[in-house]
């Protein structure tokens, strides 16, 4: 008789989807609930911290009830309850945390706590085949740009990490800038359909030779004095003596081709950027396989470019499916149970961090 599955019920609550999922041995999704709040941060144009820990409040008890029922799997079936205890907005995950202690105390299960970049570098594996470990992992997100070493779902080191913006909050910012709305990223893949990459000049920025960190500042606000022209010189060309289309014209007054132009513009340098550093770091650490996971990994553009470098690189490339890219308990479930395994639990002390490390 094969042995019965461990399952891993999971919460995921670190900026503003409010997740919940049953997995079964670290692959199988049994269930995987998202809520999310689109509607209540758009009018920001970004996540406001308050309102984000307010909706998780109103919305954890329906979906812990909605995910336990998909899953079709009853309490005596779970082996842990695990959460995201860092990094993220420290109120959201007060809320995903407190109910997780909960349930733990109240079904008598172990507390199992998930770092949420881990785990968007564990996601290809759901719903698949195990990764092949070792691999270099790329996290590209709305919070987060971070290129790691994993030896195993758990052991996993550092290579680099954005010094400023985040991809996704590049794209979120550029969409602002273009007037396309929230969330920004698959606005602007949308209208970048209909434009031409290097029809704007942007900048490529690499940082010095060889280095794993990420820098998107730049490349945001190169958009934003093209489109709004540079503060006190809005009608002086740019540094390189360039007036390009639209320049300091302002989105409104910028026409559809325009606004198309500097949307593939931008997401092909995002793209171009993402895939040099997964080279770097292939080069750097040795590992000949490459995973790629966050938010930012739902861009048609961005698949297509890490997978052509990936190619290029003669390494195979795991990407996760479309609904496990952006935030999901499914993703924590299932580095959890690789965290079961290895007796790394939890007691009703954890913490929250904002912070990626601790
Ligand atoms: O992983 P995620 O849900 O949250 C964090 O952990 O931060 O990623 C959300 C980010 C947002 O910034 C969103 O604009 C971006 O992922 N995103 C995309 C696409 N879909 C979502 N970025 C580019 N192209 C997309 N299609
Ligand atoms: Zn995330």
């Amino acid at each position: 008789m094969s042995k019965p599955p461990t399952i891993i019920f999971a919460l995921e609550s670190s900026c503003d989807d409010t997740s919940a999922a049953l997995v079964a041995d670290g692959l199988e999704v049994l269930s995987n609930v998202v809520a999310g709040q689109d509607c209540l941060h758009g009018r920001f144009s970004g996540v406001v911290p308050e309102l984000a820990s307010r909706a998780h409040i109103e919305a954890i008890g329906p979906v812990i009830a909605e995910a336990l029922a998909g899953g079709g799997v009853g309490q005596d079936r779970i082996a842990a309850v695990a959460v995201t205890c860092r990094p993220g907005l420290i109120g959201s995950l007060l809320v995903g945390l407190m109910a997780a202690k909960t349930l733990a105390y109240v079904w008598g299960k172990p507390l199992i706590g998930v770092n949420h970049v881990h785990a968007h570098a564990y996601s290809p594996s759901l719903g698949g085949e195990p990764i092949g470990y070792p691999v270099v992992a790329l996290v590209a997100s709305g919070g987060h740009a971070a290129l790691y070493h994993c030896q195993s779902p758990t052991e996993v080191t550092a290579l680099g990490q954005t010094i400023d913006d985040a991809p996704g909050e590049a794209f979120d910012k550029v969409a602002n800038i273009l007037h396309l709305g929230y969330p920004g990223g698959p606005a602007v893949e949308r209208m970048a359909r209909e434009g031409t990459a290097g029809a704007v000049p942007l900048p490529v920025t690499l940082l010095k030779d060889g280095s794993l960190d990420f820098s998107f500042s730049g490349l945001k606000t190169a958009v934003l004095y093209h489109v709004n022209g540079v503060p006190g010189a809005r009608l002086s060309p740019d540094a390189a003596g360039r007036k390009g289309p639209g320049y300091g014209k302002g989105a409104e007054n910028l026409t559809r081709q325009e606004l198309a132009d500097i949307a593939a513009s931008f997401q092909a340098v995002v793209a171009e950027i993402l895939a040099v550093k997964c080279r770097r770091a292939v080069e750097y650490s040795g590992a000949r396989s490459i995973v790629l996971g966050g938010g930012v990994a739902r861009n048609s553009v961005v698949r297509a470019r890490v997978e052509e470098m990936a190619n290029r690189l003669g390494c195979p490339l795991r990407m996760p499916a479309m609904a496990y890219c952006t935030d999901n308990a499914a993703m924590i479930a299932g580095l959890a149970y690789h965290q079961y395994l290895a007796g790394d639990l939890a007691d009703l002390d954890l913490e929250a961090s904002p912070t990626i490390r601790v």
